[in-house]
């Protein structure tokens, strides 16, 4: 607690439009729209039918002629990508290498509650000791803690519809930290309803998973940690409580790429896997995204969007569309929150003629419907900065998390209805349950709202009512801020699905 709350002592009272606090790197920003956008290598299961997955450090070449350190699974940044069909069950074995412990979560996945990567849950690396709940500011019993040694099994039985979900980190108390050294990676689900659909795919479909990211002198990694170690410390220095923001804008672990493309249409598929940074994406030719599909999963009918909002843990699946430009076109994707450098994202290149068009289809899918009417309950939970003995922390209804106490007692597949209310800007975001956004301040949602979704939005005193559903699996799961200095400063809260 003592951590968080000297950083907390600094807040101010302005609230900024930023969801967090700019880092500045100590080298020279590199040149915009040099580096080859890069797409992740595709996991692929051995003979056995299994998934390996070994998260060890390694040096890359992030920033043109410089090295830096990352954490990865298996040594890249991001993460290889899973690209998985509807009902053919995985099994991925992650080992850890590193020198700090790790839990590995599927996020929007729905699976058993002892394969959703618990915080406490944690793979410790062979000849690594690690004394549960030192150094933690939430977890501090010993029987808290659940601790396999060199790796473990994670089942994903995969009965969810196509949607892009993404793995990350989740160590209690660290996630913050050892996401931004690297650990996070996307995780591509299909099945025969999206297939029908015939979307752009092969080179036309470009997985881009966003962040930001700041660097030291030397290269590696900036992050303002109260321990420079990262490890045995949790928590960040006085002013970054908010969350912290770097100034290197990447996508797919590359600063602001460049990539060639037909003047035909591509299926973008929008990760936001930013610690803090939330982003206003548009195009700066005008051009419009067509979007089709949310965090979990296609829309029922496509929407048009001039820009998008998407904040820390959401996706956006869009359909853009060269076919107005000549070969020599550039389109740069644009970041409207953004100031300096960081008001650019990435930029398309314009480079071959006859490119295919697609015809978006009025009707996309049949999503299964949410009976809001069948709501079993009614709760509120409060996102926001509360005083506590030791200090400010940041809390759901008033409490730091605390692994053994729970929200929330849940029947399996049943509705509730939610309310979800902040002080600052809260990504929310529900393991294993899916929920439609019912209302944003008593008005309709926000385009950004559309679809089935496990990541809402919050501003400032904002308040988001969803309709959820809980199904496949009972047991612990978790609520928690995604912006992730915020979840590591226990903005996270347990619930039960019985
Ligand atoms: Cu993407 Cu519990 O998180
Ligand atoms: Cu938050």
């Amino acid at each position: 607690i003592a951590a968080g709350a000297t950083a907390i002592a600094g807040c101010s009272a302005v609230i900024p439009e930023a969801a967090g606090r700019e880092l500045t790197s100590d080298l020279p920003l590199p040149e915009r729209f040099v580096v080859p956008l890069p797409i992740p290598p595709v996991a692929t299961p051995n003979e056995a039918g299994r998934y390996m997955l070994t998260q060890r450090e390694s040096d890359v070449e992030i920033l043109p002629g410089t090295r830096t350190r990352v954490w990865g699974y298996d040594g890249v940044f991001p993460g290889p990508t899973f690209d998985v069909r509807r009902g053919e069950p995985i099994i991925v074995d992650v080992r850890n290498e590193l020198p700090a412990p790790t839990s590995t979560h599927l996020h929007g996945g729905v699976n058993p509650s002892d394969s959703d990567g618990y915080p406490t849950d944690v793979i410790v690396a062979d000849g690594h000791d690690f004394d549960p709940g030192a150094g933690s500011h939430m977890a501090t019993d010993a029987d808290q803690w659940r601790l396999h040694r060199g790796g473990r099994e994670y089942e994903y039985p995969v009965e969810q519809p196509a949607a892009m979900l993404w793995y990350h980190d989740h160590r209690m108390d660290f996630t913050a930290p050892q996401v931004w050294r690297g650990l996070c990676g996307m995780f591509i689900v299909r099945d025969d309803d999206e297939d029908r659909l015939e979307l752009p795919s092969g080179d036309h479909e470009l997985p881009l998973l966003l962040c930001d990211r700041a660097f030291n002198a030397d290269g590696s990694f900036k992050y303002p940690s109260v321990d420079d170690s990262l490890l045995a410390e949790p928590g960040v220095t006085g002013d970054y409580h908010q969350g912290v923001e770097g100034d290197v804008l990447l996508v797919n672990g590359a600063p602001w790429p460049t990539t060639s493309v037909d003047n035909g249409s591509y299926r973008l598929r929008l990760l936001n896997a930013s610690n803090a940074r939330r982003f206003e994406l548009a195009l700066d030719d005008g051009g419009r995204f067509t979007q089709i599909g949310s965090d979990q999963g296609l829309l029922a009918a496509p929407q048009v969007l001039e820009t998008i909002t998407i904040a820390p843990g959401e996706r956006f699946d869009v359909i853009v569309d060269f076919s107005g430009h000549d070969v020599g076109d550039r389109v740069v994707l644009r970041n409207l929150l953004g100031t300096g450098a960081a008001a650019e994202v990435m930029r398309f290149s314009v480079d071959r003629a006859k490119g295919t068009r697609y015809r978006v289809p009025k009707r996309l899918s049949e999503p299964p419907a949410i009976a809001v009417e069948d709501s079993v309950g009614d709760r509120k939970f409060a996102f926001a900065l509360t005083n506590h003995e030791h200090g400010q922390m940041w809390t759901i209804n008033g409490k730091p998390f605390d692994p053994a106490d729970s929200l929330a007692t849940v029947k399996i597949d049943t509705v509730e209805r939610w309310m979800f209310s902040s002080d600052f800007h809260h990504p929310v975001h529900v393991h294993l349950g899916h929920f439609q956004v019912l209302n944003r301040n008593g008005k309709p949602p926000a385009p950004e709202d559309a679809g089935w979704k496990d990541t809402v939005d919050l501003r400032p005193y904002e308040f988001v009512e969803v309709a959820v559903r809980f199904s496949g699996h009972r047991g612990r799961y978790m609520m928690h801020c995604h912006n992730l200095e915020h979840e590591d400063m226990a903005m996270m809260a347990n619930f039960d699905v019985v």
